[in-house]
């Protein structure tokens, strides 16, 4: 204890800000590698578990994230998409490829239809991306009219035909994806104009209503977020941000699994960095949108490292350690704290891409650090944010520092308190003290993510390596919490 690092934490539990929307913890799923398919989709006719071509064990293991949320098809396949394609007899769908990830040959087999299963099964609200870079306005206007139109016409004769009569439900369409890159390689003028044209056709069918969301900036590609929200600000309700954690660059990532101090504290550098890039965008906003009624939607966010050796590197498979579960701590406190402007964020990937849940290998599948995060952290879905102020040492490496302690709070319609905390530092324990003023508090209790290394990871042979447990290193006494926290850790605290 005697080199333990100290900190304060003020938690002004009677200052609301703000409800978290439950869409921050959603996720994103691509036609990319093994995500769709083997991870979600495998079919009927699979040996393995499945209720109508989706994997039982998955859908069971991802229920207690309470997904809010899910985008598809893509990414960048979503502008290469042909929704029609994916409709139909199975076995008549045409083949195409996948040019962006692997080259591999899409059979189809997972369309509109299956999509709409998989979030009846899940439980989760449907975040549709429709193809701006090589479709056309007719394709994605009939595509809405197919999932949305209740009554006579000819895209709900042809979804009649094959074999949804009632139409879905479907509030959020995104119009296009990285149009600055593979979404068509466009400038922000010229997507602009194109997102007020493709939006003018995406129509709200009576009893849908869709949340329309324009396709915004590479990282801190300010003058995107500056031109969409100048020219089109009012025919959208969300504008993207998509911005990946990788401690070295595009070339080399490094390795999800062998890494140093230094890359971990690049890795830390890089999270934080997050919430310059949603100040910075959400100020442009606040410019042309002072009452915050658009969303900043962060549709793609999570780490991006080199992919496992041995793997397609087109299907962007790694390993997911600590790390990457420090990494989803800090995001979700970031957009938590920042939810008067974040409204939705999807981390790439769900399964067996980059940032994933889940991991599966044939019928075996294998939880991930950053799906526990996500597990202890859904007691912040659709809370209210509570005002915290943090005083803590830096984590020093070098001549850089970051701030040792990451930290959110939310109230939820239970009136508990939740407290979640990351110790970013992997050498220093730290002992935090925290103030609980404006409500009277008399019990606390918790839940820990930590390990021994910074690289430990769940393997198909050691699945229990990083899991979560109860936390003991915290007691309340007239209304202070005193917490010990080990290094590299993450805490969720419950206060009641
Ligand atoms: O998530 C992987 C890819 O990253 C997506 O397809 C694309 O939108 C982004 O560049």
């Amino acid at each position: 204890m005697a080199n333990s690092k100290k900190a304060k934490i003020i938690i002004n539990a009677d200052v609301k800000k703000g409800k978290i929307n439950k869409n921050i913890y959603g996720q994103f799923s691509e036609h990319l590698g093994r995500c769709i398919y083997e991870g979600l989709w495998v079919g009927k006719d699979s040996p393995i578990a499945n209720t109508n071509g989706i994997r039982n064990d998955v859908v069971h293991a991802l229920k207690d994230l309470k997904v809010p949320v899910l985008r598809w098809p893509g990414g960048c396949f979503a502008d290469e998409y042909h929704w029609k394609d994916g409709i139909g007899d199975p076995e008549g769908r045409p083949k195409m490829i996948n040019t962006h990830w692997g080259g591999v040959v899409e059979n189809n087999h997972f369309g509109t239809h299956e999509f709409f299963e998989l979030c009846e099964q899940l439980e989760t609200e449907p975040y549709i991306c429709g193809n701006v870079g090589s479709g056309s306005v007719q394709e994605m206007s009939e595509w809405v009219e197919y999932m949305t139109f209740d009554g006579v016409s000819p895209m709900a004769e042809l979804r009649a035909k094959n074999g949804h009569e009632k139409p879905w439900k479907l509030k959020y369409f995104g119009v296009g994806n990285e149009n600055w890159g593979c979404g068509g390689n466009m400038r922000p003028e010229y997507y602009s104009d194109l997102y007020r044209r493709y939006s003018t056709y995406v129509r709200n069918y009576k009893g849908n209503n869709l949340f329309k969301i324009a396709g915004g900036a590479n990282t801190s590609d300010y003058n995107w977020t500056e031109v969409l929200m100048r020219e089109s600000e009012r025919f959208m309700d969300g504008l993207s941000l998509h911005y990946y954690t990788m401690p070295l660059s595009w070339g080399d990532k490094g390795s999800a699994t062998v890494f140093d101090e230094l890359l971990w504290f690049k890795t830390m550098e890089r999270i934080l960095y997050m919430e310059e890039l949603v100040v910075k965008h959400g100020t442009i906003m606040d410019k042309y949108d002072p009452d915050k009624r658009v969303g900043l939607i962060v549709d793609e966010w999570g780490t991006w490292f080199n992919a496992e050796p041995g793997t397609n590197p087109g299907f962007l498979y790694q390993q997911n350690t600590l790390r990457d579960a420090l990494v989803a701590g800090v995001g979700l406190n970031i957009f938590n704290n920042h939810c008067d402007r974040v409204q939705m964020a999807n981390i790439a990937q769900m399964i067996n891409v980059l940032q994933a849940m889940i991991l599966t290998e044939g019928d075996k599948i294998v939880l991930t650090p950053t799906y526990h995060i996500f597990k202890m952290y859904n007691v912040h879905q659709d809370a209210q944010l509570v005002s915290t102020s943090l005083e803590c040492e830096d984590y020093v490496n070098g001549d850089k520092t970051v701030p040792q302690l990451n930290v959110s709070a939310s109230i939820d319609d239970k009136d508990i308190l939740h407290i979640s905390l990351c110790n970013l530092d992997p050498n220093e324990t730290v002992e935090v003290t925290s103030d609980l003023r404006g409500v009277i508090y008399k019990k606390v209790s918790g839940t820990i993510l930590a390990a021994d290394k910074m690289n430990a990871y769940n393997s198909f042979n050691a699945p229990n390596s990083v899991v979560p447990a109860e936390f003991k290193d915290v007691t309340i006494q007239d209304n202070k919490l005193s917490i010990f926290m080990p290094p590299m850790s993450v805490i969720v605290l419950n206060v009641e």
